[in-house]
């Protein structure tokens, strides 16, 4: 099989590492990847924004399958284009990636379907937004409705902080995906990421996993992530039941309702109050970094299940998953996640670890 895999980070190292190993793997090709890829697969050379690009490339190899690893491809519906061209492709659609690239939509199907979440409102200006969050009190959590690189959540502790975060959000501090907000309940528990596949009618949980702030202790402002380990013990076998229960089959089913069925990978924010899992948001992508841990753990060839999802027959496979836990660390330039420099090499390491992964930049 001749698989394409699209993206250029960490999490597409790991799923590079682990697709390689597949025996159904005939030829491996990546756009663009990074030197880290490139111990596993052909780079190439093709702009992943340009989609027809992107359908010439797969004809010109004649591409069996195209894995897509970040949101932005999906969001801008590179999934459609590369099914419509004829290709097989795992990742969401972008009318289903809507799930992550708008968070008004997201609420708006838990509320219908009667998944545990905040309390919410969506706001199109400022004076109303600022008259709820008067009339809600702090702590409240105020959010740029679309994708803003994980930088546009305010979690205020006072009202001052969140009315500030609301004209942050519509004087254009994240741009386009600021001119909606949603404003929503603080939710006070344990956060656990959860990942489970979908074939748009049936779900496979995979694996649990946390990540972490900028600061030591998990303490500072919110990053991409600073490492991740898996699993995560707060997400225990009863915890994992009724996130699947409770979050995965009604969105699950609320998609498929909706005209969107979900094909790809739910990567489900949670947080663990009293009264059980409550969804704070979705990704419909694998985590970076909670993928590479993910894939230690992941005993399985990683390329049948990504099948069974495109192919609608997720019910027919199973994942088989190490007991031992996985832990990733990331080095990033002094400054993340504000400004900080590029491409400053990182020294002191071994050239290769123990096991067949390098250190990869992000
Ligand atoms: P998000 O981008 O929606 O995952 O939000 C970023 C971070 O903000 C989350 O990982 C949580 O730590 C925090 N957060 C988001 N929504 C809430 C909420 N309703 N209550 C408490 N913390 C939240
Ligand atoms: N580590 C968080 C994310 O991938 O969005």
């Amino acid at each position: 099989m001749k698989v394409l895999l699209i993206g250029s980070g960490g999490r597409e190292h790991a799923l590079a590492w682990k697709l390689a190993q597949s025996p159904l793997l005939t030829e491996f090709y990546a756009a663009p990847g990074n030197p880290g890829i490139a111990e596993h697969a052909t780079l190439v050379a093709v702009n992943t924004e340009d989609q027809d690009a992107v359908v010439a490339f797969c004809r010109e190899k004649a591409i069996d399958f195209v894995v897509v690893g970040p949101e932005a491809p999906l969001v801008a519906g590179l999934s459609d284009t590369l099914r419509a061209a004829g290709f097989k492709v795992f990742g969401p659609s972008a009318a289903a990636a809507q799930l992550e690239g708008s968070k008004g939509f997201t609420k708006d199907i838990c509320a219908r379907y009667d998944i545990p979440t905040g309390a919410y409102q969506r706001f199109n200006n400022a004076p109303k937004a600022k008259a709820y969050i008067r009339e809600q009190g702090a702590p409240i959590v105020v959010k740029a409705d679309g994708l803003a690189a994980g930088k546009g959540v305010t979690v205020a502790m006072t009202v001052d902080e969140a009315l500030a975060a609301v004209d942050d959000c519509f004087e254009g501090a994240f741009g386009a995906a600021g001119a909606e907000v949603v404003v929503e309940a603080y939710l006070d528990g344990e956060e656990a990421s959860f990942f489970c596949l979908s074939d748009g009618k049936h779900a496979l949980a995979l694996a649990t996993a946390q990540d972490k702030r900028v600061g030591e202790g998990d303490t500072g402002v919110n990053t991409g992530g600073m490492g991740a380990y898996s699993p995560a013990p707060v997400m225990t076998s009863e915890m994992v039941e009724r996130t699947m229960k409770e979050i995965i089959e009604p969105t699950m089913r609320g998609m498929a309702e909706s005209g969107y069925p979900f094909q790809g990978v739910f990567f489900a924010g949670l947080m663990i109050t009293a009264k059980g899992p409550e969804l704070i948001e979705y990704n419909v992508r694998f985590g970076d970094p909670e993928c590479q841990v993910l894939m230690m753990r992941l005993k399985s060839d990683l390329l049948p299940l990504l099948l069974a999802c495109a192919d609608g027959t997720l019910d027919q496979v199973s994942a088989e998953w190490s007991d031992d836990p996985a832990l990733t660390v990331v080095m990033a330039s002094k400054g993340y996640p504000g400004a900080y420099d590029k491409n400053t090499p990182i020294g002191s390491l071994p050239a290769r670890g123990p096991r067949s992964s390098t250190p990869v930049r992000r």
